[in-house]
């Protein structure tokens, strides 16, 4: 399967990805990441593996049907099959959603419904979590729909809270899950374990 990873900062999720795909635990090929930001940690990644880079800002442009076209003919330029979003901080066009629909994923580092939404990143998930009182945070993988955070969940697993525990070091943990769970929610895709019939998923475990 050729995919396309979008990240916006340090591309730990992508690099987990990029590990699963070259290890062969993931049948996929990482072909092209895309990002927003020229200074993104991700690009030094990509380039350490010969991965194209793609980087297009939409605050860029004008006209976001014209950014829209550019990044569709860029993800069909390298024959994208499947799209995930590890931290990538801008809304996905819904030319691009519809095109990919059912084959375009992101993470969240929450137990989606809950801590999800537009504002809702970064150490603010972390924080609100803690301070909610919840006894579990998690990382969950979800279908993107033309929402925030809204679409139909694809894997979702939970860490604990533990006593003294900071958004910061909340975070570390869940992002040690993010990476356990990205590659696997991806293998559902190309193991053909998952069906997604717009607002339901099934997972069938092999
Ligand atoms: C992760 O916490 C992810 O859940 C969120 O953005 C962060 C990306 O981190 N969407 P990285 O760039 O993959 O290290």
């Amino acid at each position: 399967m050729r995919l396309a990873v979008f990240a916006s900062g340090g591309g730990s999720n992508f690099q987990s990805i990029v590990d699963a795909a070259e290890s062969g635990a993931l049948k996929a090929h990482v072909v092209l990441c895309v990002s927003n930001n020229p200074a993104a940690g991700v690009l030094e990644r990509a380039k350490k593996h010969d991965i194209s880079v793609s980087i297009l800002n939409p605050s860029e442009y004008e006209n976001q049907k014209e950014y829209a076209s550019l990044l569709l003919a860029k993800l069909s330029e390298h024959k994208i099959e499947f799209v995930a979003l590890a931290g990538y901080m801008k809304m996905i066009p819904a030319e691009i959603v519809h095109e990919y629909s059912g084959r375009i994923v992101n993470i969240h580092p929450a137990l989606l419904p809950a801590f999800g939404g537009p504002g809702m990143y970064g150490l603010r998930v972390h924080r609100a979590v803690l301070e909610a009182g919840a006894s579990e945070s998690g990382a969950t993988v979800h279908l993107v729909d033309e929402g925030y955070d809204s679409g139909p969940i694809v894997l979702q697993e939970t860490v604990p809270i533990l006593p003294g525990d900071t958004p910061e070091s909340l975070a570390a943990r869940v992002l040690k899950l993010e990476h356990q769970i990205y590659p696997r929610a991806l293998a559902l895709f190309t193991d053909h374990r998952i069906q997604a019939d717009g607002p339901d998923v099934t997972v069938h475990n092999a």
